[in-house]
């Protein structure tokens, strides 16, 4: 019989890339969603509706113990892509509480792995986010459930913010642009995963096949739009207090702004993977839009 897998933060950009490849791959999907009818939409940055990818509904919130009691009985195997990234929510109730409370649950319902998705560089990451995800790889360790970390580079989607920029006019950088990243589209991600989902435990980094600068990014963005670069570059000096101003604002606003910040001038760069190239994309979104 084929393993059934339970896929929390399955309704994201990552999650619903997984849930195809799972299902392609003959896996018995049970996905955990907040509302079926927005799962079965379409998803995020071009990802997948999960409409006939699905076996079995978990429909709950993540952070009532009525949804996450019981959730692994049957499952042989949890995969997890649940985390905060846009929604208005603290990333200890998420990152950390939330994938804590389905690890519990696999713990008691003795599952045969966890496969859980950080981020890269999340050693030196100082927003709460990066923190959450920190703590929960950390129990996750611990856990006598065998674990499989995946921690990927940036995803294509999270990029389509230079597009935003770019259709403006300006986008902005910090220093000299020179940050080196490796981006990764979510079905070579998530083939990745699913490579590793039936394998012995382990922790991997991954990048997608292309190395660019932040200049880079940025030059490509603007000709997908066909517009002519012109990007501001941002004096590294200014990060401190814009953190310190934007904690003020509240805490949300702070992390999202050391997130980003922190993102716009380490490196992330990591082993490589996959086929699909960010020009491609870039060209896909404005979908033969450019001026
Ligand atoms: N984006 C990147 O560049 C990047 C890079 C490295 C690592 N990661 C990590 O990879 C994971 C997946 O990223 P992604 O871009 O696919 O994120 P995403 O599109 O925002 O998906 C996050 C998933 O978590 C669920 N979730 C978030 N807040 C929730 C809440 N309050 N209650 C219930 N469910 C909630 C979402 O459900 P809803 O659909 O209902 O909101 C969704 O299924 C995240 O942990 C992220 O931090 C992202």
């Amino acid at each position: 019989m084929n393993e059934s897998i339970l896929v929390i933060g399955a309704t994201g950009y990552l999650g619903r890339h997984l849930v195809a490849e799972l299902h392609a791959r003959g896996y018995h999907v049970r996905a955990l969603a907040r509302s079926r009818e927005r799962a079965e939409g379409p998803g995020p940055f071009g990802s997948p509706s999960l409409a006939g990818l699905v076996d079995d509904w978990a429909v709950g919130d993540v952070t009532d113990p009525e949804t996450t009691e019981g959730i692994c009985d049957g499952a042989d195997r949890v995969v997890s892509a649940l985390g905060v990234t846009r929604q208005k929510a603290d990333p200890w109730d998420i990152d950390f509480r939330a994938n804590l409370a389905v690890l519990r649950d696999a713990e008691r319902a003795d599952i045969r792995s966890f496969c859980y998705v950080s981020v890269l560089h999340s050693e030196t990451g100082t927003s709460l986010t990066v923190r959450a995800k920190t703590a929960f790889a950390e129990a996750l360790r611990r856990s006598h459930v065998p674990h499989q970390l995946i921690n990927p580079s940036g995803y294509f989607s999270d990029l389509t913010d230079l597009l935003t920029m770019a259709r403006v006019g300006v986008s902005m950088h910090i220093g000299t642009g020179a940050t080196r990243l490796s981006p990764i589209h979510g079905i070579d991600l998530a083939q990745f995963i699913v490579d590793r989902v039936p394998d012995a435990p382990g922790e991997w980094d991954v990048g997608g096949p292309d190395t660019l600068t932040y200049r880079q990014l940025e030059n490509l963005a603007f000709s997908a739009v066909g517009k002519k670069a012109r990007s501001i570059g941002i004096a590294p000096s200014l990060l401190g207090p814009a953190g310190w101003i934007a904690d003020r604002v509240s805490p949300r606003i702070g992390n999202l702004t050391r997130f980003f910040s922190e993102g716009l001038v380490t490196d992330a760069v990591a082993p490589p993977t996959g086929t699909h190239h960010i020009a491609d994309y870039f060209r896909e979104q404005t979908n033969g839009t450019a001026a």
